[in-house]
């Protein structure tokens, strides 16, 4: 719930609801508890530092919070680090994961009497279904699993485990598997933040191959909008493709948001700050194509993404010029002391 989705989730969630949420996180490097920082002094957001994959940690946390539900965004999810050294990986996606599916069930069987209204949901990725050609359907709920990355791979194996946790001991699971996330509080590693601070500094922006590789963006505002109609009215065992219907070429998307910055900031130094971009050597294993049909969401849940991509995208970018101490926050490193001053160095 420090993350980029889980982050703005949860931000969405006290906005609309009375009822509270307990919001755990390792707080590794992709975490930010600056991102929850509307949230300070609110009784009902209660922030506890910890991993997933600590199995008295979190069987405490059921006892003493008795939650109703458990929404599951921790991952790592960078593809370049997971190409690099997979472990953490499989530690935090798959074994964690495994970790909250036992802890949950103990909870959902001990404490709930097998409540049917418990409800545990598992927010996993696009990624598990391979990689598409230019004329391919769009990937659904039925496209056989083909994760070609460590990462993807790592999401495939939690999303097993979550539906055998389903299948033998009838936890009620919800699974969802979305397209590219943009929007605020993203870490700027991804490329639409990377593209963006590196842009605004004057640095080359490296777009891996040919810049034709194709992502289908859903903006994060639309996933968490998703992710409450699934919790609220999804029947469980079921698993939901989300997506923005938004297909773009990375190359395309980089001169687009180049030409926000360059309106957005006429007197930068840096325009037209499309000179910056860089062909770099290709991630090995690129998958080409990804892109969402959205049809069952819509016909059962009646969930379709609001934000046209255009105009998300300039808000974004508007986003990350007005959040500079953010932005300072998650790239100085003096973001990690704050962390290691107020939690401790070691996970708690
Ligand atoms: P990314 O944001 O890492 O998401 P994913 O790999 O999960 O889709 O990358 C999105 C696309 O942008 C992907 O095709 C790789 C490409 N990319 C670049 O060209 N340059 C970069 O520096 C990064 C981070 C990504």
């Amino acid at each position: 719930g420090a993350g980029f989705i889980g982050a703005n989730f949860v931000l969405g969630w006290c906005a609309r609801h009375d009822e509270p949420v307990v919001n755990l996180d390792a707080l590794t490097y992709a975490g930010n508890v600056a991102s929850l920082a509307p949230l300070a002094g609110n009784p009902r957001h209660v922030f506890v530092r910890g991993d997933i994959g600590d199995a008295d940690r979190v069987a405490h946390l059921f006892a003493a919070h008795r939650p109703r539900a458990v929404v599951h965004f921790a991952a790592e999810s960078h593809v370049d680090r997971s190409i690099h050294d997979a472990a953490a990986f499989i530690q935090t996606n798959v074994v964690g994961t495994h970790t909250l599916l036992e802890c949950a069930t103990r909870h959902w069987v001990d404490a709930t009497g097998r409540d049917p209204a418990f409800r545990f949901l598992h927010v996993s990725t696009d990624e598990v279904y391979g990689s598409l050609g230019p004329d391919d359907a769009a990937f659904s709920e039925t496209t056989p699993y083909a994760p070609n990355s460590p990462y993807a791979a790592s999401k495939a194996a939690s999303d097993h485990l979550v539906r055998a946790w389903h299948h033998t001991h009838g936890l009620p699971t919800l699974t969802t598997h979305c397209s590219n996330n943009y929007g605020p509080l993203q870490f700027p590693e991804k490329l639409i933040p990377l593209m963006l601070l590196n842009a605004r500094t004057g640095k080359p922006l490296p777009v891996y191959g040919d810049g034709a590789n194709v992502r289908d963006w859903l903006h994060v505002s639309d996933h968490c909008a998703a992710l409450r109609v699934v919790l609220d009215r999804g029947v469980p065992g079921r698993t939901w493709n989300i997506g923005g219907k938004a297909e773009r070429r990375n190359l395309d998307l980089v001169h687009a948001l180049c030409g926000i910055l360059d309106t957005m900031c006429p007197d930068s130094p840096h325009r037209p700050h499309a000179s910056l971009i860089t062909f770099v050597t290709d991630r090995p294993g690129h998958d080409r194509r990804y892109a969402i049909d959205a049809a069952r969401i819509a016909a059962e849940l009646g969930w379709t993404p609001a934000v046209r991509f255009e105009d998300g995208l300039a808000q974004t970018v508007r986003w990350y010029l007005d959040h500079a101490a953010w932005v300072d926050g998650v790239t100085s490193g003096r973001y990690r002391d704050w962390v290691d001053l107020h939690y401790g160095s070691t996970v708690a």
